[in-house]
């Protein structure tokens, strides 16, 4: 079996499960770690077990027994740094969101397809067996009216922002933000299901750091409406739903479903537990591989951030967000 060679980009704890994640999977492995700083990228190569690093980028690319690369930097960093390796000729799995624009994602998978490499994006969601167990249950709910998929979780990150510090993910200049970082979730998983949506009505909280903590979108389909919640300033205990009209789908995780329970309109409850992965990340590794491996074109894969991506723009353009409070707090600092 050829083994897959793969640098890993980014040293924090994403790229730390990739690596556990990689494990699980055959045919892959970990061949170097590339760092901003020479020394970080030598000590996690070390605590991941990687048995290269290197500070040069390109350096690290130029490298011909490097067949692909895992991309886990900020958001707005990635468009770049998947240009260049594809460029250089490796394929690229990218974290999500993958880009900031559906335009310029469309314009790396143009690339990825001419040069003959894949280019994926690395949505665990989209790989899960709760994924699909959700989706095997679908045509038992009859016909879909309502769907609401949320995924809110305060940040750890969080009180640092209070505290005043520059935080990546919170950063507007970074692509951080609750839509990025986990509105995108609930969004994909929506675009699985039930694909685009045909009409994008959105709210959301602002935050001081000039990113949006939280939000609600309202997404029209032919039949049926979806609202999508996303919050990284608050915590929820509710399950995500999908609401047929004989039974409605409880969801404890949109983004990665293990408990699944169906209550039908004429009383009937019924539970399924989906079986964990051997990694929450090891359905987008093994799809990466395989992808590698057989050839295949991944139109669908692509197509699905594709769309992600743009109702993520619509969701962005339908906001007319109120002025932060520094803004009011300096308009009536002016007018005083
Ligand atoms: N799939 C999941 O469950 C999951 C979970 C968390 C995050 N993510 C995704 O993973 C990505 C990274 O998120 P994160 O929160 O881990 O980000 P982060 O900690 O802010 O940065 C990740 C790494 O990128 C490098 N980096 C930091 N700032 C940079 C800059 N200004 N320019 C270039 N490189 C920079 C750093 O590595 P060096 O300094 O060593 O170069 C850092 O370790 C994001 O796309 C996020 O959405 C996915």
């Amino acid at each position: 079996m050829i083994m897959i060679r793969i640098v890993t980009i980014g040293t924090s704890v994403i790229t730390v499960a990739f690596a556990a994640a990689v494990r699980t999977v055959e045919g892959i492995e970990i061949a170097a770690v590339y760092s901003r700083d020479a020394e970080r990228a030598r000590a996690f190569a070390e605590q991941i077990g990687a048995p290269a690093s290197g500070d040069g980028l390109d350096a690290v690319l130029a490298d011909p027994s490097i067949d692909a690369v895992y991309v886990a930097s900020p958001n707005a960093v990635h468009a770049e740094q998947v240009r260049r390796a594809l460029a250089a000729g490796k394929h690229v799995l990218v974290e999500k969101p993958a880009v900031g624009t559906a335009a310029e994602w469309s314009a790396l998978a143009g690339e990825a397809a001419r040069a003959g490499l894949v280019l994926l994006e690395a949505m665990r969601t989209a790989y899960d067996p709760g994924t699909a167990a959700v989706r095997g249950l679908l045509p038992s709910l009859g016909v879909i009216r309502r769907v609401s998929f949320h995924y809110e979780k305060r940040s750890s990150r969080y009180s640092a922002v209070l505290a005043g510090e520059r935080v990546n993910i919170f950063d507007p200049a970074m692509g951080g933000g609750a839509l990025a970082d986990l509105g995108v979730y609930g969004i994909h998983a929506l675009v699985l299901q039930f694909g685009a949506p045909q009409s994008v009505q959105a709210a959301s909280v602002p935050l001081d750091a000039g990113v949006d903590g939280a939000g609600i979108a309202l997404l029209g389909y032919p039949g049926f409406v979806a609202d999508i919640a996303y919050s990284k300033i608050t915590d929820s205990g509710r399950p995500s739903e999908i609401q047929g009209e004989d039974a409605t789908l409880l969801i404890d995780e949109i983004a990665s479903p293990r408990r699944l329970v169906r209550r039908g309109i004429d009383g009937a409850v019924s539970e399924r537990i989906v079986d964990a992965p051997p990694h929450p990340m090891a359905g987008e590794v093994q799809r990466f591989v395989e992808l590698i491996r057989t050839g295949a074109t991944a139109s669908e894969d692509i197509e699905r951030t594709r769309i992600t991506l743009q109702t993520m723009e619509d969701v962005r353009t339908a906001l007319t967000p109120p002025p932060s409070r520094a803004r009011l707090q300096r308009s009536a600092e002016t007018a005083g």
